[in-house]
Order: structure tokens, then C-alpha cells, then sequence
């Protein structure tokens, strides 16, 4: 089954060609990046303005450079939620339109179950059932995954995801936007620096992890780094690196910390990262170093979002046992979409 992957929950205009049988064909995406950079975060209806401007075009591209044409479509995986509700609303609109025209099947999906599906893409794909941890801009959640749509929520966030954190961190560093790959580049060339065994120039604490439970918090790794940086005064570039350090660090070790809990939890030894900050290459080798579970993650470019895992999904899913097929004539966007929700998501399209 061929199937065009389409992602447009935030900032970035995904497409994909994905064969159920073979795998993934191509895909395109454009990062709006330099249009929300100097606002220091996403601004929605700029970005559903861009959704407008390029799904058209990134679609024929897509086409064209695999010899394809649209009739050889034959299912479109649209994402429907989480994310912006102006962006969701083009992507779903485009491919529900284009699938009703072309008279075959689409599917919503959601955007963190592709994210936590997105190492299945790979060469050495997990087991079910496995943890997964996502951590992207919008959510940090531990999942225990126990088979395709069967998910339990064992913690999230409660306030900032750990994507936000370093986003935040960043922009008061004056690193630019997105924060996440800036901080962990001023980290990494601190961390080399260092002396093997010396202790960091600063420790950041390590929220929630002095209680039970698998929730996380990192609003307040933001404000320390804030009171760090007023001690500070003027910062300089060894400022950055040190802050940068002990911030990267505190993540991932309290990232640590609750994934080893959620493994203990359930007797599971193979743990998923995904989601932007999956793409952290100090979070990867520290899981791996420290825990003595199996670690999965996407290649890079399928960590952030993009067009390959939402087709992925739909191929899963469109392809699977259940057949699954959104046969309804509404534009559907669900701007929150709970992951345990899915378990009925059939039943209710
Ligand atoms: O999954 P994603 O592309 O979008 C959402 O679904 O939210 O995640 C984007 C987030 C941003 O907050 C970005 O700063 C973070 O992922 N990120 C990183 C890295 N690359 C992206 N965070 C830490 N280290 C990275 N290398
Ligand atoms: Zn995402």
C-alpha cells in the first residue's frame, strides 16, 4: 500500500511516500524556523500561513522526484493532533480533500504516537511491548507501550515538557531558537573541557525525583538557570557552556532516573526515546552507559517532527490487522489527543 505521509501540527511541513511492504520511499520537509526565530518561539497563525504556502508544492515535489504520480496514492496519514489548531486545520484539510478526490482512504493520526513509533522505522526495530519515553517540545511522557494503539500513560510533565525547558533555557542564555541542538552544543564543548572526574562549575537540581511516581517537572530548572545567571552578570561564552552543562545534565539525569523507575515498574528491558530531544546525543550514550535496558531511537532527522513517521503510523495502522480507514466526511483536528485514547480510536472514526 502506498500511503503520503502529512505532518503540519507546529512548525514544520512534512511529507512522505511510505510502502507497507518496503518501507519508507522519500521524504521532504521545511522548517519554518527563520520565520518564528526572532519572535523566540512558534507563532500559529504565521505558521499556518506557511502550512498554506508550501503543502501544495511539497507534495507535487515529492510526487515527482519518486517517478509517482497522485493516482498511485493509495492511502493518505494526515496528523490531527496534537498541536496547533490552525496548522493541524491545512494538513487536515488538504489530505482529506485529496483523498475523497483521489477516492481513497486517509487516516488521522496522532503525532506522538508516530513520534513513539518512529524507531520501529529502523534497522533494528524494538519489541513490543517496551517503554517509550517521548520528550519533544510539547510533551515529556514515560508510556508503557504494550502493543500498536495500546498505551498506558504512567507520568508526564506537569508543568514545562523538557523540548519547552530547553527552549526557555536557551533564550535566556540569548542562544537562539530552536534552544534544544544550542544548548547541547555549548554543553558538549563544556563536557570536553572538563577534565575526566571533575566535578561541573554548577549542579541544577534534579526535580521530583526525591518522590515516588514518574512525573516530571522543569519549570524550575528554567528559574535556576535564571538565578545563575544573574550571579553571573555580564555572561561570557564559558558562562554559556557551564550553565548550558549543568542545565543538559540535570535533564537527563532526572530523565534517567524515571525511566529506570518505569522499567523496574513493569519488568520491561527494552526502552524507546523519541521526539526532538531523543535527538541529544548526551541523553542517548548516558540511557545507554547507565541503564541496563536495550535503548531504541529514530536517526536524527526522525526525531523532530516530520512527514516519514506520520506515514509510518498510517501505514501501520492502514495496513494492519484492523484495516483501519477514517471513512467520515468531517475535517477532523484534535488539538489535545490523549495517547491512551487511541486503544478505541477504531471504534470511534
Ligand atoms: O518533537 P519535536 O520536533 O516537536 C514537537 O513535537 O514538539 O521537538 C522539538 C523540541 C524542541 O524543543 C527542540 O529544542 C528539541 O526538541 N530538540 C532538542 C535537540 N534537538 C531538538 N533538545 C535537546 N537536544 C537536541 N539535540
Ligand atoms: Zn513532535
Amino acid at each position: 500500500m502506498l500511503i503520503l505521509g502529512i505532518e503540519t501540527s507546529c512548525d514544520e511541513t512534512g511529507l512522505a511516500l511510505y510502502d507497507s511492504e518496503h518501507g519508507l520511499i522519500d521524504h521532504v520537509l521545511h522548517s519554518q524556523t527563520d520565520i518564528h526565530k526572532d519572535y523566540g518561539g512558534v507563532v500559529p497563525e504565521l505558521a499556518s500561513r506557511d502550512h498554506i504556502r508550501k503543502i501544495s508544492p511539497l507534495t507535487k515535489l515529492i510526487l515527482a522526484n519518486n517517478q509517482k504520480k497522485l493516482t498511485d496514492l493509495q492511502g493518505i496519514a494526515y496528523t490531527s493532533g496534537p498541536g496547533l489548531m490552525g496548522a493541524l486545520l491545512i494538513g487536515a484539510t488538504f489530505a482529506k480533500t485529496l483523498a475523497l478526490s483521489l477516492q481513497i482512504p486517509s487516516l488521522s493520526i496522532n503525532h506522538m504516537e508516530a513520534h513513539l513509533l518512529a524507531p520501529m522505522m529502523e534497522k533494528k526495530p524494538p519489541p513490543f511491548p517496551f517503554v517509550a519515553l517521548l520528550v519533544s517540545g510539547g510533551h515529556t511522557q514515560i508510556v508503557n507501550v504494550k502493543a500498536l494503539g495500546e498505551y498506558e500513560l504512567m507520568g508526564e510533565s506537569v508543568d514545562d515538557a523538557a523540548g519547552e525547558a530547553f527552549d526557555k533555557t536557551a533564550k535566556i542564555l540569548g542562544l537562539g531558537y530552536p534552544g534544544g541542538p544550542q544548548i547541547a552544543a555549548a554543553a558538549s564543548a563544556a563536557r570536553q573541557k572538563l577534565s575526566s572526574g571533575a566535578p561541573a562549575r554548577f549542579r541544577f537540581p534534579r526535580p521530583m525525583t526525591d518522590r515516588p511516581g514518574l512525573n516530571l517537572s522543569f519549570s524550575g530548572l528554567k528559574t535556576f538557570a535564571q538565578n545563575t545567571i544573574k550571579e553571573c552578570g555580564t555572561l561570557s561564552d564559558k558562562d554559556i557552556e557551564d550553565i548550558s552543562l549543568a542545565f543538559e545534565d540535570a535533564v537527563v539525569e532526572t530523565l534517567k532516573i524515571k525511566c529506570e523507575r518505569a522499567l523496574k515498574e513493569t519488568g520491561i528491558d527494552h526502552l524507546v526515546i523519541a521526539g526532538g530531544v531523543s535527538a541529544n546525543q548526551h541523553l542517548r550514550k548516558y540511557l545507554e552507559n547507565e541503564l541496563s535496558a536495550t535503548i531504541y531511537y529514530a536517526s536524527p532527522e526522525f526525531c523532530t517532527d516530520n512527514g516519514a513517521m506520520i506515514a509510518h503510523a498510517g501505514a501501520l495502522r492502514m495496513s494492519g490487522q484492523k484495516q483501519e480507514r477514517d471513512l467520515s466526511l468531517e475535517i477532523k483536528t484534535t488539538p489535545r489527543w490523549n495517547i491512551e485514547a487511541l486503544h478505541n480510536f477504531t471504534e470511534s472514526i
